[in-house]
């Protein structure tokens, strides 16, 4: 957005002048800095933030992410917590509490900056993706992959040189947002807004961070478990594709003119909707009925992808006139009666015995669609009384043995989700 406006440049700088002796001593670390102060003026974007699992990515806030920690490190809430496998700082606050990790504490209540973990700050102050590897191969995991800026990084290049040489006497820049005038703490002095005492948000232009994968992939490219075992590969699916479409296209669409933070995935079921194209066809065959369902992964990533106990299933189902169900392809959960309609990925210990994430020792066995691929699961069915035949596709959040071990999680992470339907009427135009 250009800077249209001009407030009036003399009251402007009287207000200045008494702001910045309240301010002077105020200012703390840019990256100790709370959402709720963005939300005073870009309440939008806030509100799409706060919806999203980037907000509720500490283990103070996501349950699912909770129960892990707490097994395998400790209390959120205690100082001096190291995780139990290697008596480290526990990784996990480099991606899931990052402001915590850059000052290196685990006690994630101390500020609203690390419980709030992945926040405004932790994504608009990397600087520069290094990669995820380190110089001697080993994995540098979230912001540890990054140099880290103490400015907030602005995608469109808000680089405020020419502003102000030109801007006069005018400190906030007459920025304006949304036609409303809003003093911008951007150019680095605190500013008054709303009766709101704001810090100075020095801002500076990235868009080669901002506008691309970089912005995203120290956290999303790939991570280990403490016996070297592949737990997430987002990244390495992504390079498989081939594909030049970054990640934000879809992630982060412009949506009443500015880039969408809701940052959908599992939890979204809008999302999930969208991820696979998903038909039937049911083609007559003697006394049978020859049904083909056809999934395709829109994405150039794996689906489900990322945390490896996401999982899909098929389910097939044919009615009778009176709506009665005359054959099902699976009693509940396929994984026992219709294996090939069940996409997941199996991690396993030595004896080849599935386990949860932090013990396995390998990959097991990985059925979820690969990028772009097309997949089709076929039934033969008794065509007898057969009126309607319907798929359903599930998405869950958990294998169905973590839903059995974590009884404390909430109803809703625990129950399918639907993410597709299809339905073929037969012998009816
Ligand atoms: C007092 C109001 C105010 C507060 C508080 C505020 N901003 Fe801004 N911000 C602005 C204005 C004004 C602009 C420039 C006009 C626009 O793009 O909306 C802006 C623009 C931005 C931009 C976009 C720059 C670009 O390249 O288009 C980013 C990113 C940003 N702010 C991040 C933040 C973050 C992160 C916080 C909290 C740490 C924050 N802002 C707090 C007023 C504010
Ligand atoms: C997961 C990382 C991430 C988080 C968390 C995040 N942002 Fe952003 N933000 C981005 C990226 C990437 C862009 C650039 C998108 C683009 O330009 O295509 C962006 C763009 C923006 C813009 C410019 C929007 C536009 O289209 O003009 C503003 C303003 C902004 N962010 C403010 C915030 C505020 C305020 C918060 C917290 C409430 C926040 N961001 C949280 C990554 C993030
Ligand atoms: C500082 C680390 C970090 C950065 C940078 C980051 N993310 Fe995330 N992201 C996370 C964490 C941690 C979660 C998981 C929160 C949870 O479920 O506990 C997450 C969750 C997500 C989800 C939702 C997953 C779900 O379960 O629904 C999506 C989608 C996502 N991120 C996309 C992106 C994109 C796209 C970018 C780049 C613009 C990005 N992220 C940048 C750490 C990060
Ligand atoms: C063509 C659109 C598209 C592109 C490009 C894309 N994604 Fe996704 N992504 C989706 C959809 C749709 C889902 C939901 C289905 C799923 O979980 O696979 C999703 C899911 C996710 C999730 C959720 C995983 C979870 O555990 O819930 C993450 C994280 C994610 N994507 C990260 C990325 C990253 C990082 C990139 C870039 C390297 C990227 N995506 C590129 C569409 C896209
Ligand atoms: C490299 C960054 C990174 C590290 C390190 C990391 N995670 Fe995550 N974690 C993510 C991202 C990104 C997601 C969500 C998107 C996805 O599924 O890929 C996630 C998701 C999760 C989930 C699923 C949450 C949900 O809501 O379903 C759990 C549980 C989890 N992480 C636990 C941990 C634990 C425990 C540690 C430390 C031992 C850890 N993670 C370390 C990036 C990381």
């Amino acid at each position: 957005m250009p800077f249209p406006t001009r407030l009036i440049p003399g009251a402007a700088v009287t207000l200045l002048c008494a702001l910045s002796a309240s301010f002077a001593l105020a200012s703390e670390p840019i990256h100790q800095v709370s959402a709720e102060v963005c939300k005073n003026c870009h309440q939008e974007i806030y509100k799409q933030w706060s919806g999203s699992m980037h907000a509720q990515s500490s283990a103070m806030k996501d349950p699912i992410h909770a129960a892990f920690y707490q097994s395998e490190v400790g209390s959120p809430t205690e100082e001096g917590q190291v995780a139990k496998a290697n008596k480290k700082y526990p990784v996990c606050l480099g991606c899931h509490a990052p402001n915590a990790a850059r000052d290196k504490t685990t006690k994630l209540d101390a500020k609203p900056a690390y419980s709030e973990g992945v926040n405004c700050v932790a994504c608009h102050t990397l600087a520069k993706y290094k990669g995820i590897n380190d110089e001697g191969g080993k994995l540098r995991l979230g912001i540890s992959s990054y140099e880290l800026a103490d400015k907030i990084q602005a995608p469109t290049g808000l680089n405020l040189g020419l502003q102000k040489l030109t801007a006069g006497d005018d400190p906030f820049g007459g920025a304006s947002a949304g036609g409303d005038q809003k003093p911008n703490p951007h150019l680095g002095e605190p500013v008054e807004f709303e009766g709101q005492k704001i810090p100075g948000l020095p801002m500076e232009g990235n868009p080669k961070l901002m506008r691309s994968n970089d912005a995203c992939m120290g956290c999303h490219d790939k991570r280990n478990n403490p016996h070297g075992v592949a737990l997430c590969g987002t990244g390495d699916e992504y390079v498989q594709s081939r594909t030049q479409v970054n990640c934000i296209s879809c992630h982060m669409p412009i949506a009443g003119g500015m880039a969408d933070h809701s940052l959908g995935g599992g939890h979204d079921q809008a999302m999930l909707e969208r991820s696979v194209l998903f038909d039937l066809s049911v083609t007559p065959k003697g006394d049978k009925l020859a049904v083909d369902a056809s999934l395709t992964n829109q994405q150039p990533h794996v689906l489900p992808t990322g945390a490896p106990f996401r999982n899909i299933y098929l389910k097939v189902t044919a009615y009778d006139a009176k709506g009665e169900v005359v054959w099902q392809s699976t009693k509940g959960h396929p994984s026992e009666d219709d294996p090939q309609a069940y996409m997941f990925l199996t991690l396993v210990n030595d004896e080849g015995k599935p386990v949860p994430p932090p013990e396995a020792k390998k990959a097991g066995a990985d059925s979820r669609l690969k990028p772009h691929e097309t997949r089709v699961l076929s039934y033969e069915i008794p065509a007898k009384g057969v009126v309607l035949v319907r798929g359903e596709l599930y998405y869950n959040l958990l294998w169905p043995s973590l839903v059995k071990k974590f009884t404390q999680l909430p109803e809703e992470l625990k129950q399918p989700v639907l993410m597709a339907e299809a339905e073929k009427m037969i012998g009816t135009p």
